[in-house]
């Protein structure tokens, strides 16, 4: 009984504090939780509140009046108090380290089980994880916008502190972002960028305009002489991530298309708007619309044969691939290598992916920008971790999502083809010599 008043009177403080907060939604539900307060939930109510009296103080003191300071003080120290009492950690582990009350502190939503690059992700979060205290679920999505908020839902009803999620559509996914930031989730855009919202608190990413750039720039370093045969491809438009590969690469390529190097062949979009070095986003949404893989092999085999079937054997020949990832590399490459107009080609690839480290062994797949998600996987986890603990994660710089700048974690990459394969991949200990053959 004596708690329960004590925890009134922390309620009462809350809300004082809570009307001169500017990020009022965030916190109300702290409010619904007191009001619903039951014995059995004080261990992880306990956290929930400490957590809470340390970000408004720290993070927001400058935004409240001089005179509630006092206010938040006493709430702290009363929170400090109530934890003692009922002998809970203000870092989210109990006494024997297992993650405070077993309750799901992060929630992970990856895109698909479809791609190798989804479950590669997978797999170096549980790696990573295995070190960690804290409880975490992840869960797919199957290319699906509604099987995403579906997730993010279920995440939400276990309680998760913090979402890592990696959006399958941008845009569509702002609904699930906004979902569990009206529960105080703090949201961390994994990979891609949620767009068209404020609900997301930080991104992780690689350098996705240099990934697009080391594919051009590839190309143009392979190619001799003039009236080279260019065909472009492209991720998919719901994808931020497609427009950041397509313009890296475009500005690569652009000079070399103006000035003769190349020749687009597959894209009346791209001839159209050859002269111009630096496209709008609309003008990349036209040309991206006309050769979009939508990220599906299936679907970039499909359109590699329309285009082959469709161009002249004039058109063919000695031919440079801009393929936006692997998966798609694979399909693609294979549609070319078929083709007996076809005397070679080079095409790119990202992600080094197992399947196509062997493609490039053996001679069928150019390149690929290797992106570490070892260590994107830790930023992320990092910045889970430093939220949950109320401290400020770890940031670079910031990505405009068309509504803010999100606060972001950017990674370098790495250009991989068959002279650095090894050194790459298999002396970094990134992938093991025995999953491949033919290795020198
Ligand atoms: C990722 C790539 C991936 C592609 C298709 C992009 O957003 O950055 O690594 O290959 O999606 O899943």
């Amino acid at each position: 009984m004596g708690i329960r008043i004590l925890l009134l009177s922390f309620e009462s403080a809350v809300s004082h504090t809570c009307l001169y907060s500017i990020n009022l939604n965030k916190y109300t539900f702290m409010q619904t939780q007191l009001t619903t307060l039951k014995l059995k939930n004080i261990i992880s109510l306990c956290e929930r509140l400490h957590k809470f009296a340390t970000k408004i103080f720290f993070l927001e003191r400058g935004k409240i009046m001089k005179k509630y300071r006092k206010l938040i003080v006493f709430a702290t120290v009363l929170m400090l108090l109530l934890a003692t009492m009922t002998g809970c950690g203000t870092d989210g582990t109990d006494d024997d380290g297992n993650g405070g009350d077993g309750a799901t502190r992060i929630g992970i939503v990856l895109p698909t089980k479809d791609e190798p690059r989804w479950v590669q992700d997978e797999t170096r979060f549980n790696e990573a994880l295995a070190d960690t205290d804290y409880s975490v679920e992840i869960l797919f999505s199957q290319g699906s916008s509604a099987s995403e908020k579906a997730n993010v839902e279920s995440l939400l009803t276990k309680g998760i502190d913090v979402l890592i999620i990696c959006p399958h559509d941008g845009d569509a996914a702002a609904a699930a972002a906004e979902a569990a930031a009206a529960e105080g989730v703090t949201v961390i855009s994994y990979d891609r960028l949620i767009t068209g919202t404020d609900a997301v608190d930080y991104y992780v990413t690689f350098d996705s305009i240099a990934v697009g750039a080391a594919q051009g720039q590839y190309l143009v370093d392979s190619a001799e002489g003039e009236g080279n045969p260019l065909y472009l491809y492209a991720g998919a438009s719901s994808d931020n991530n497609a427009f950041l590969f397509f313009e890296g690469a475009w500005s690569v390529l652009q000079p070399k298309i103006a000035d003769g190097t190349f020749v687009i062949k597959n894209s009346s979009e791209a001839v159209a708007l050859q002269d111009k070095a630096e496209l709008t986003r609309d003008e990349m949404g036209r040309i991206i619309s006309q050769v979009t893989t939508n990220w599906d092999f299936n679907e970039a085999k499909n359109k590699a044969e329309s285009h082959l079937t469709a161009a002249a054997a004039a058109d063919k020949g000695d031919v440079y691939i801009l393929a936006p990832n692997d998966g798609t590399a694979r399909s693609i490459a294979d549609v070319f290598a078929s083709d007996s107009d076809v005397t070679s080609y080079v095409v790119t690839g990202q992600d080094a992916e197992k399947a196509s480290v062997q493609y490039i062994i053996d001679g069928k797949q150019s390149m690929t920008v290797f992106k570490d998600v070892r260590t994107l996987v830790k930023d992320s986890i990092d910045m889970a971790i430093a939220v949950l603990e109320g401290n400020a994660p770890q940031t670079t710089g910031s990505y405009n999502n068309n509504v803010t700048d999100v606060p972001a974690k950017q990674t370098e990459v790495i250009v991989v083809d068959q002279d650095n394969v090894k050194a790459a991949l298999i002396d970094s200990g990134y992938y093991e010599a025995s999953e491949f053959t033919g290795l020198e």
